[in-house]
C-alpha cells in the first residue's frame, strides 16, 4: 500500500529536519532584513549560538538568520485567515456518544486482556506511530504552535541583547537569571524543529516581530503571558487532534513552556502557580493574541485558517509592577495582553524594591503579595474594537466578529468558563464585576494570569467543547492579570 505522499515527508522528517526539508530559514532571510517595511527600529536579533551538536544528532531548523523589530505599515497583497473553497455556516453539534457511557467503571477487569499486564482497551498501543498530521485541524494547529515557538525564540533572545545586565541587576534578575533566559531560547529551537518536522515543507518560518516593552519589568510580563496564552492555546486543542503522535510530542513540548510561565511568573514578583488547573483555550484566541507582534513575515509564507477577534482593552488592569496593583489605570502597553506598563512608577507606589514595604514583589520562588492583585467583586472596566481592523503579519489578517449585541464577560480560567453580566457604557466600552466561583472547594477559579471576553450569550461550556464558545465572542480575548 502507497502512503500518501505527505506521510512519507513526516515521517522521515521526524527523525531529521534536513533529510526532508530543505533550510527553508536560510533562502528567506534576504527578505527581512531588507524589508520595505517602516520598521520603527533597526535593531536585529540572530540565533543563539549554541555548543557544537554532537554529529550523530538531527540538524535544528534555523530561523531568519536576522529578526527585524519594529512595525510594519505596508500593505499585504492578500488578506484574510486561510479559506477553503467551501466553507459551511457553523459547527452543527450532536449529542453524547453512546458507547462513550456504556463502561462500568467500577475497578475489575471487563475485557480479555490481550497480554499478561495490559488491560484491555486503549489506541494507538498496537501500531506503528507515526508522527505527521492527519488533517487540516491537525496542521492549522501545529502550525499555529510553531507560529508561537518561532516568536519566543526571538522573544528571549531580544530581551537578553535589548538590556543591558545593570537593566536586569536594577530589577532583581541576575546573570544566572539571564543564562535561564538563553536557554529558554534554546528550547524553543528544538521546539520549532520538531513540529516543523511534523508539518514538512510549508511549515510557517520565522517572522519579524513588534514589541510593547521597554523595561525589564515589562519584557518579563510580556514574557509571562505571552507563554501563558502559548501553553494554553495548546491544551486547547491536543486532545482534539486526529493525530495522537502529534499530540504526545507537542505535549512534551509544551510541558516545557508550562515550566517557562512559571518561571516568568516568579521573574515577575508573581505567586508562582496560584491555581489548581491550568487552562486551555481555542486556538482563535492564541492567534488574535499573537497575531499583533508579529509585524512581517517572509514571502510565501504559510498562511492560517483561525480567527482574529477585536481587542480588547482592560482598563484598570491589576499592575504587579505597583505595590498596590489597583492603583493604576489605563497602564498597559496595549490591548489583547495588556502588559503591565511600568515607566513612571517609582517610590513608594513600586512594588520591587520598595523600602517601606518589605519588597514583597522582587523576584523569589514564592512569595505573598501584601495587597492581592485582584479580588472576586472587583469592577473592571473595559474598552474594546469594532471588528474589519487590519492585523498581524504585514497587516494581511482582518478582524471579524459573528456575535450579536455584547451582554457578557466570559472568564475563562481553570476548568471554568463563568459569564459576568455586562453593564455596557457604549456600544465598544463596559463594565463588569470579577466572578467568585470556584473549581473544587477551597480553590477559586479565577486566579493566575486568565482569559477574558466579551460575548453575546451565556452559553455553558466546559474545557472540552469551549472552541464553540467563539460564535458568540463579540472582542477579546484579553488577559486579565488576577493573581
Ligand atoms: C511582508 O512584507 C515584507 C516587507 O515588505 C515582504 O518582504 C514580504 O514578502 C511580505 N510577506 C508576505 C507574506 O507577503
Ligand atoms: C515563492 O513561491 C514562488 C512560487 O512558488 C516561487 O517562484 C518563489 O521562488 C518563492 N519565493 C521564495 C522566497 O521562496
Ligand atoms: C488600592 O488602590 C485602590 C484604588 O485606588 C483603593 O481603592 C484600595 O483601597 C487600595 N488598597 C489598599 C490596601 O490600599
Ligand atoms: C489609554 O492610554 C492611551 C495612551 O497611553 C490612549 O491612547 C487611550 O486613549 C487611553 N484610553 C482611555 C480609555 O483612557
Ligand atoms: C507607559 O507609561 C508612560 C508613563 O506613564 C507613558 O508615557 C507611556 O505612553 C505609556 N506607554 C504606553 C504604551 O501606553
Ligand atoms: C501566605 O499566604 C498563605 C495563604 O493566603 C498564608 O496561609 C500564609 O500564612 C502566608 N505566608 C506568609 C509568610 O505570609
Ligand atoms: C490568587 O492567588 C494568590 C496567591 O495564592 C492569593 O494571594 C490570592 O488571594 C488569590 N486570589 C483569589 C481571588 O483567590
Ligand atoms: C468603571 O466602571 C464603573 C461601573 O460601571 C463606573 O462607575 C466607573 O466610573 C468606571 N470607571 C472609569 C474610570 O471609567
Ligand atoms: C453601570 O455603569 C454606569 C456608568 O457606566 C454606572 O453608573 C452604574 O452604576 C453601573 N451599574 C452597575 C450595576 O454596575
Ligand atoms: C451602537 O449599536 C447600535 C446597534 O447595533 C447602532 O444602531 C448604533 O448606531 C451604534 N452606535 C454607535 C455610536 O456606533
Ligand atoms: C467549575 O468547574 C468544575 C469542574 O468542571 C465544576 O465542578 C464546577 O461546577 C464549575 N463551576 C462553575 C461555577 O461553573
Ligand atoms: C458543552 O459540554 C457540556 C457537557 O460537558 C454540555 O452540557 C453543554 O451543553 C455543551 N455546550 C454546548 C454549547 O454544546
Amino acid at each position: 500500500m502507497m502512503l500518501p505522499k505527505k506521510s512519507i515527508v513526516a515521517l522521515l522528517a521526524s527523525l531529521s529536519f534536513v533529510a526532508a526539508v530543505p533550510q527553508g530559514g536560510a533562502t528567506s532571510t534576504s527578505t527581512s532584513s531588507s524589508s520595505s517595511s517602516s520598521s520603527s527600529s533597526s535593531r536585529t536579533t540572530s540565533s543563539p549560538s549554541r555548543s557544537a551538536a554532537s554529529s550523530s544528532a538531527p540538524a535544528t531548523r534555523p530561523g531568519l538568520s536576522s529578526v527585524a523589530h519594529g512595525s510594519f505599515s505596508g500593505s499585504a497583497s492578500v488578506t484574510g485567515a486561510l479559506r477553503a473553497s467551501s466553507v459551511g455556516t457553523r459547527i452543527s453539534v450532536g449529542g453524547v456518544p453512546p458507547a462513550e457511557t456504556t463502561y462500568p467503571s467500577d475497578g475489575r477487569l471487563h475485557d480479555a486482556q490481550p497480554a499478561p499486564y495490559v488491560p484491555a482497551g486503549g489506541i494507538g498501543t498496537n501500531t506503528t506511530p507515526i508522527y505527521n498530521v492527519q488533517s487540516d485541524f491537525d496542521y492549522e494547529s501545529l502550525a499555529l504552535a510553531l507560529y508561537q515557538e518561532w516568536i519566543e525564540l526571538d522573544l528571549f533572545q531580544f530581551g537578553l541583547q535589548t538590556f543591558s545586565d545593570s537593566d536586569f541587576q536594577d530589577a532583581g534578575l541576575t546573570a544566572e537569571d539571564r543564562a535561564l533566559i538563553e536557554f529558554m531560547a534554546e528550547q524553543e529551537i528544538g521546539h520549532a524543529t520538531l513540529i516543523s518536522n511534523i508539518l514538512g515543507e510549508e511549515a510557517p518560518q520565522q517572522c519579524n516581530y513588534n514589541y510593547p516593552f521597554t523595561t525589564v519589568r515589562e519584557f518579563v510580563d510580556f514574557s509571562q503571558k505571552l507563554t501563558r496564552f502559548g501553553e494554553s492555546g495548546v491544551y486547547g486543542f491536543l486532545a482534539h487532534l486526529d493525530s495522537r503522535e502529534a499530540a504526545t510530542l507537542l505535549l512534551q513540548s509544551i510541558s516545557t513552556e508550562a515550566r517557562q510561565q512559571l518561571i516568568f511568573r516568579q521573574f515577575d514578583g508573581l505567586f508562582p502557580m496560584p491555581v489548581w488547573f491550568e487552562v486551555g483555550v481555542p486556538q482563535s484566541w492564541a492567534w488574535t493574541l499573537l497575531a499583533p507582534y508579529i509585524s512581517s513575515c517572509p514571502e510565501n509564507q504559510t498562511r492560517l485558517a483561525w480567527q482574529n477577534f477585536p481587542a480588547l482593552w482592560i482598563l484598570n488592569q491589576p499592575n504587579p509592577a505597583r505595590y498596590n496593583a489597583s492603583e493604576g489605570y489605563n497602564e498597559t502597553l496595549g490591548a489583547g495582553t495588556n502588559t503591565l506598563n511600568s515607566t513612571g512608577i517609582s517610590g513608594s507606589a513600586a512594588c520591587y524594591n520598595n523600602k517601606d514595604k518589605s519588597g514583597d514583589c522582587n523576584p523569589a520562588i514564592t512569595q505573598n503579595r501584601s495587597i492581592p492583585l485582584s479580588y472576586p467583586g472587583r469592577v473592571v472596566n473595559l474598552t474594546w474594537e469594532e471588528p474589519g481592523k487590519l492585523v498581524g503579519p504585514n497587516n494581511s489578517y482582518v478582524t471579524s466578529s459573528q456575535a450579536g449585541t455584547p451582554a457578557y464577560v466570559a472568564w475563562v480560567s481553570q476548568l471554568n468558563v463563568t459569564y459576568s453580566a455586562l453593564n455596557l457604557s457604549s456600544n465598544t466600552s463596559g463594565s463588569t464585576v470579577q466572578p467568585n466561583v470556584e473549581t473544587f472547594a477551597g480553590d477559586p477559579a479565577a486566579n493566575g494570569t486568565l482569559f477574558i471576553a466579551i460575548t453575546d450569550s451565556n452559553t455553558f461550556l466546559t474545557p472540552f467543547n469551549l472552541s464553540l464558545i467563539n460564535d458568540h465572542v463579540v472582542a477579546g480575548p484579553a488577559l486579565y492579570q488576577a493573581g
